[in-house]
């Protein structure tokens, strides 16, 4: 049987990004969303999380860049009523980054606490399929860079216990491009890798799966846009190579080299 058929998928919301990986992201999949600021990272999780919603999946959604507030102002902005899932009980927003003292807050950026509070969340909303957003998971390591491959492989382990697929964001350093989220990316099943260029004086941004387990994906880089109202509009397969858009091959693999380095001499 083709590998299409054997697989259970959940949409992200954007249909032209379904249709690259084969109809969505398998049931129980660990996917690092990766890419440079303002990219559209956190617009395809509140995509996701709004279709999650949409076919009854319980949403849960961790901030930890943004507040909680900032995040439903910018779900709004696509029409999509996040206030109104949270009071209906379908979605619940963890707030990672104003350290308040209430329910669905964490107090730091400790990733046990994290875990638990998502398992807390999901036990809250009731049975069933689950989907969970960290945006972001690096905040988490924002002072140890190189524990990001453990941290990463803990979170997976504990959530795939419990019916969540996953997306993770993750931020790539504009002076470190290929590198820095790269504890998380070996042990994902999927890599969603946003991009940015300056071409003629416009910042263009495009979207490449860098990886999809199970899944026969597109190869091609494909350019998108962030719209008022929409969201993430797919413009369609671009000419331009991956190193047009990143960095020379020689810098990143220097930067990788010392990322490993350090990683090496963890205890
Ligand atoms: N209402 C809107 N209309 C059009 N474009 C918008 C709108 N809201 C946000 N954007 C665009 O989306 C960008 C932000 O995208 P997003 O928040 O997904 O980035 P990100 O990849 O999560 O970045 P970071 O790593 O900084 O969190 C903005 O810089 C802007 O260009
Ligand atoms: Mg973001």
């Amino acid at each position: 049987m083709p590998a299409l058929a054997q697989v259970e998928r959940l949409s992200t919301g954007v249909p032209e990004i379904d249709k690259m990986i084969g109809g969505g992201i398998p049931r129980g999949f660990f996917v690092a969303v990766t890419g440079e600021p303002g990219t559209g990272k956190t617009v395809l999780c509140i995509h996701f999380m709004a279709e999650g919603m949409r076919v009854r999946d319980l949403c849960i959604y961790v901030t930890t860049e943004e507040s909680r507030q900032s995040v439903l102002r910018q779900a709004s902005q696509f029409g999509i009523d996040f206030g109104k899932g949270i009071e209906d009980g379908k979605m619940i927003v963890i707030d990672s980054l104003m350290g308040i003292d209430e329910q669905w807050s964490l107090k730091s950026l400790d990733m046990e606490e994290l875990v638990n509070k998502i398992i807390e969340a999901k036990k809250a909303l009731g049975y069933g399929r689950a989907r969970v957003c960290i945006d972001s998971l690096s905040a988490f390591w924002l002072d140890r860079p190189a524990m990001a491959r453990r941290y990463s492989y803990f979170v997976k382990k504990v959530l795939a216990k419990w019916d969540f697929t996953v997306f993770i964001t993750s931020q790539y350093a504009i002076t470190t491009s290929d590198a820095f989220g790269f504890g998380v990316e070996h042990i994902a099943d999927g890599i969603i890798r946003f991009r940015r260029a300056v071409r003629n004086g416009v910042l263009r941004r495009y979207l490449l799966v860098e990886k999809m387990r199970q899944t026969p994906h597109s190869l091609n880089l494909h350019e998108i846009s962030i719209r008022d109202g929409k969201g993430i509009v797919v413009l369609g397969p671009v000419q331009e190579r991956k190193e047009d858009v990143g960095l020379p091959r020689q810098v990143a693999e220097r930067i990788i080299e010392a990322q490993e380095k350090k990683e090496a001499e963890l205890p």
